[in-house]
């Protein structure tokens, strides 16, 4: 195919050199009704492609004329059967993927570590989600991925699931052999999803991880937006299986898909395919190369350490993506959302994310050596501001998201079931009713079903007290839970954890 081309991006181009009359939305046609600061700012360019689904133009929820051409280039360049575009972010691919698979009552496997949107979608669908555990690192307080005998286990003892969910890479990069365990959950004749939102340059060199598509999972999420080049909110969702129905996943991402779908986020997803499709191996080669160099004088500066080769030796551990760094504030006496405020404060420098022992700085096909030499340096600045002399300091201690404990309801039922508000330190062995994450990463601590423990209070109580941002219930104080008014004590779980 000829990734030269954008047919999106040059249909639009065209038709707003055609100057078109319109009456049509949006109503700031063209930018003349915008606020005219809004308009200088952002450009004419940008608001001249700000368009909608008039016949020239394709429309995203039943693609047959550009957007159709676009897709299949990107199908192309991602080594999938069919590509959809998501306006929706990696969110909107993801919840597609498990609606369209599962029905009210199916059973589904899903990482512990598994985003908000994956359990937003299990309440969606009203499936069941069966959990397996990824490892914990309990040097870096992170967790990696799930071990090819846990989900062993996990179908052994659920040989009705219909799906089963995997993360690859983690938010913290690090991977699975993906094909080995694609090889496995197929041999048991159930599809694999993949939330590859932080993978999007994994199909493009081969020192990085395997992508969801080359391992031969079913489908994936993968978010372009955030490492692919393309605009914030933009993903795809790339399909390669006869295990799933394309026809129903269009049916439900169209479902779930605003009908006034961004001209300009679609247009930058046409273009960022063309440039990884052409350029993408020399880009991810250039990124691979700053990141590994920013790893090698991360792990000279005192206090700090930089994982690299050496995690492929954990168990859940695979391969890792060297563009992440997660720096690890081994001997600082300072949380991350601490050093992140410090970075910020001092050297105007902004952070992926903080957890309490770790940054996550992320090097992309955006940077160049000048950015990497400035974080090394405003790094070095934090060490000797902070490290530790002679004198006793208490260092951080790392708290690893503590397991799901049982679920005594489905999320979906215990989301509408009538509830009532309680204080959170009294709320031990009730079911919750609502989602509590800190996000980012966004992995639930606690979801609607499952019973509240005094581990997972005690990690929400740690995280407020350390002023990180625990996120998710009506309360935003954190004061009261909603939980499940009127489960009988004597309920029995819904089914016992693997
Ligand atoms: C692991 C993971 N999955 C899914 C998502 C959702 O992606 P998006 O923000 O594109 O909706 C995120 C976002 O941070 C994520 O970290």
């Amino acid at each position: 195919m000829d990734h030269h081309r954008t047919p999106l991006f040059t249909a639009l181009r065209q038709h707003a050199a055609s100057d078109p009359l319109q009456f049509h939305i949006p109503g700031h046609k063209k930018g003349r009704g915008a606020d005219p600061e809004f308009r200088a700012f952002v450009g004419d360019n940008a608001l001249s492609i700000d368009l909608i689904n008039i016949v020239p133009l394709d429309d995203l929820h039943q693609p047959g004329g550009v957007i159709q051409e676009a897709e299949q280039l990107a199908a192309d360049a991602f080594g999938a059967d069919y590509t959809l575009f998501s306006v929706q972010g990696t969110t909107g691919a993801i919840m597609t993927m498990i609606m369209s698979v599962c029905s009210p009552g199916d059973k589904i496997i899903l990482p512990r570590n598994a985003h908000k949107s994956i359990l937003s979608a299990v309440i969606f669908a009203g499936a069941i989600p069966v959990w397996v555990y990824p490892m914990k690192d309990e040097r870096l307080g992170i967790e990696h991925g799930v071990t090819l005998e846990s989900m062993q286990n996990a179908i052994r003892m659920n040989p009705d699931v219909k799906a089963v969910l995997l993360i690859n890479p983690t938010y913290y990069g690090t991977s699975i052999n993906l094909r080995q365990m694609v090889e496995f959950i197929h041999g048991c004749g159930i599809p694999v999803l993949v939330d590859e939102a932080h993978g999007t340059l994994l199909h493009y060199h081969d020192q990085l991880p395997m992508s969801a598509m080359q391992a031969g999972a079913d489908m994936a999420a993968t978010s372009v937006h955030k490492l692919g080049g393309s605009m914030t909110q933009s993903s795809i969702l790339n399909v390669k299986s006869s295990l799933v129905d394309i026809q129903r996943i269009r049916t439900i991402m169209s479902m779930l898909t605003t009908t006034s779908t961004s001209y300009l986020l679609l247009a930058s997803l046409d273009a960022a395919r063309r440039q990884l499709a052409l350029h993408g191996q020399a880009l991810a080669e250039q990124t691979i190369r700053l990141a590994r160099d920013a790893r090698r004088q991360i792990n000279g500066i005192p206090g700090l350490y930089c994982y690299g080769d050496e995690i492929c030796k954990q168990e859940g551990v695979y391969h890792y993506d060297p563009t992440k760094l997660c720096i690890h504030l081994e001997q600082l006496p300072l949380t991350g959302f601490a050093a992140e405020a410090w970075l910020r404060e001092i050297y105007n420098i902004e952070v992926e994310l903080s957890d309490l022992t770790n940054l996550l700085c992320l090097i992309t096909l955006g940077d160049t050596e000048h950015e990497v030499n400035r974080l090394i340096q405003a790094l070095r600045h934090m060490s000797e501001e902070f490290l530790p002399g002679e004198q006793h300091a208490d260092r951080v201690t790392a708290a690893p998201v503590p397991e799901a404990s049982s679920f005594l309801l489905p999320p979906r039922e215990a989301f509408y079931a009538p509830f009532e508000r309680i204080e959170l330190q009294q709320s031990c062995g009730r079911v919750c009713a609502e989602f509590i994450y800190v996000y980012p990463p966004g992995i639930p601590i606690l979801m609607p079903g499952q019973i509240i423990s005094s581990e997972s209070i005690d990690y929400i109580m740690r995280h407020v007290e350390e002023g990180l941002p625990v996120k998710g219930p009506e309360d935003a104080a954190l004061r009261r839970i909603k939980v499940v008014k009127n489960v009988h004590e004597d309920t029995q779980p819904l089914y016992q954890d693997i």
